[in-house]
């Protein structure tokens, strides 16, 4: 470095600790040295998140949030601002690799019970992340105003109706109109563009100083802090600045490489990513034949559909919604429900592998029946038509059920089932 810019950082570091920061975090900040490919997806996170921060601030320069632009205004960015679709399509393709990448970092907590003592404010903090994650993906949905962006905010807006007594107040106060209006659209956007972000971005921080302040987990599940060295640094732990950045540095690229091949080669994913009936301008008066949310909410979409109980003299829909809501509730005392004496899966035993294996199973089958309309025989070109109970909805009763046994006897196959010693060092394969 040339010595007027030692000088600079010099000057700064007098006023502001820019370097115990960076030691802090990077230099000096001492990270398991058996992280595997389960542990790119943090980093990726930050990287999608850096790239929905960027593009989105360029859509913003050219987009109109009003009920009679917003459709008009995409179109215009698509074909005449130079670059526009390119923007946009990182944009969108970026929300579906943020959830992909998202959705892997939360199973490697899973996998390697990061989210238990001492890492729980660090799952917490995930957690309320995930959730702005899920406004924020509802929310920019609704923005481009197509037929899809309409009716995808009727049936989530309308959800709060379930509610009794103040469900329709509320309905009516989130719309700011009697019907998705223009009203709508507007604070969808100040919300989109300002507030959310805002708040992702210091949960975001936050959960990075909370992991800090108390180390990575890694894949054994063992606290490196405990074995240290004559120097007080952890044995089996290397500075992550240059060691990980240069190691994920590998990770981006080949993300970097699929993300690529997405955007320039499929960017609708056959409707998954970008669905075909957004390319329609909304339409109050015309309902889409089916409605279905964007890949990454189908899981949740499939048990809130599936709800048909009557109880209390309360709807189905409210019932869909409490099951809907409780499925995502549920994941916030995790840390509690875990009663293990060992973190990682890999010294767990058989009772969390099964519950492991069924929950990912049930979550991905409820994505795929939360995407496909209701009705109908369950893959029915595959199993023969004579097994008729076999429908949509009796197998999404039956996985949501699943589901919520992965956490709700959690606390009993934990504290029963035989754990393996777990080791005194980290492994390396
Ligand atoms: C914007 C979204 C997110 C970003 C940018 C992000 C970023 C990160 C980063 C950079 C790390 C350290 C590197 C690593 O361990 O992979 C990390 C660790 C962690 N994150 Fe996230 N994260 C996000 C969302 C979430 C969510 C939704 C959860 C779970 C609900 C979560 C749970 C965790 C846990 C438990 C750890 C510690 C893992 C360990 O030490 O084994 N994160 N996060």
């Amino acid at each position: 470095m040339t010595s007027w810019l030692i000088g600079l950082r010099d000057w700064v570091d007098d006023r502001l600790p820019i370097m115990r920061a960076w030691n802090t975090h990077m230099g000096q900040y001492y990270a398991p040295k058996n992280f595997n490919f389960w542990y790119f997806f943090g980093v990726l996170s930050l990287l999608v998140l850096v790239n929905q921060l960027l593009t989105g601030i360029w859509l913003t320069m050219f987009y109109t949030p009003t009920a009679e632009g917003a459709f008009a205004s995409v179109e215009y960015i698509m074909r005449d601002i130079d670059y526009g679709w390119i923007i946009r399509y990182m944009h969108s393709t970026g929300a579906s690799a943020f959830f992909a990448v998202v959705y892997l970092h939360m199973f490697r907590g899973l996998l390697y019970g990061s989210y238990k003592k001492p890492r729980e404010l660090v799952w917490l903090f995930g957690m309320l992340i995930y959730l702005c994650l899920m406004a924020e993906g509802f929310m920019g949905y609704v923005l481009p105003w197509g037929q899809m962006s309409y009716w995808g905010a009727q049936v989530i807006v309308s959800l709060f109706g379930a509610i009794p007594v103040v469900g329709e107040s509320i309905v009516q106060w989130v719309r700011g109109d009697f019907l998705i209006s223009g009203a709508t659209l507007n604070r969808f956007f100040a919300l989109h563009v300002v507030a959310i972000p805002l708040i992702l971005v210091m949960l975001v921080v936050l959960h990075l100083l909370a992991l800090h302040e108390v180390g990575s987990n890694n894949p054994d599940g063992i606290e490196i802090k405990k074995n240290k060295g004559a120097n007080g640094k952890p044995l089996d732990g290397i500075p992550f600045h240059p060691y990980y950045t240069v190691h994920d540095l590998v990770g981006i690229a080949v993300f970097l490489f699929v993300f690529c091949f997405i955007l320039f080669f499929m960017p609708e994913m056959g409707g998954y990513f970008l669905e075909y009936a957004n390319f329609e301008e909304a339409n109050p008066l015309k309902t889409p034949a089916h409605i279905a949310p964007v890949w990454y909410y189908t899981p949740f979409y499939a048990m809130l559909r599936a709800t048909t109980l009557e109880l209390f003299g309360l709807p189905a829909k409210f019932w869909g919604f409490m099951v809907m809501a409780g499925a995502i509730a549920i994941m916030f005392v995790l840390p509690w429900l875990d009663r293990s004496k060992v973190k990682s899966w890999r010294y767990k035993g058989m009772g969390t592998k099964v519950a492991l294996y069924s929950f990912a199973i049930s979550f991905l089958v409820l994505g795929y029946l939360g995407a496909i309309p209701s009705g109908g025989l369950f893959l029915a070109n595959v199993i023969p038509h004579h097994i008729e109970w076999l429908t949509n909805q009796g197998v999404t009763q039956t996985l949501t059920v699943v589901y919520f046994l992965f956490f709700l006897l959690m606390p009993i196959y934990t504290s029963i089932e035989k754990t393996k010693p777990e080791p005194q060092r980290v492994t390396m394969k």
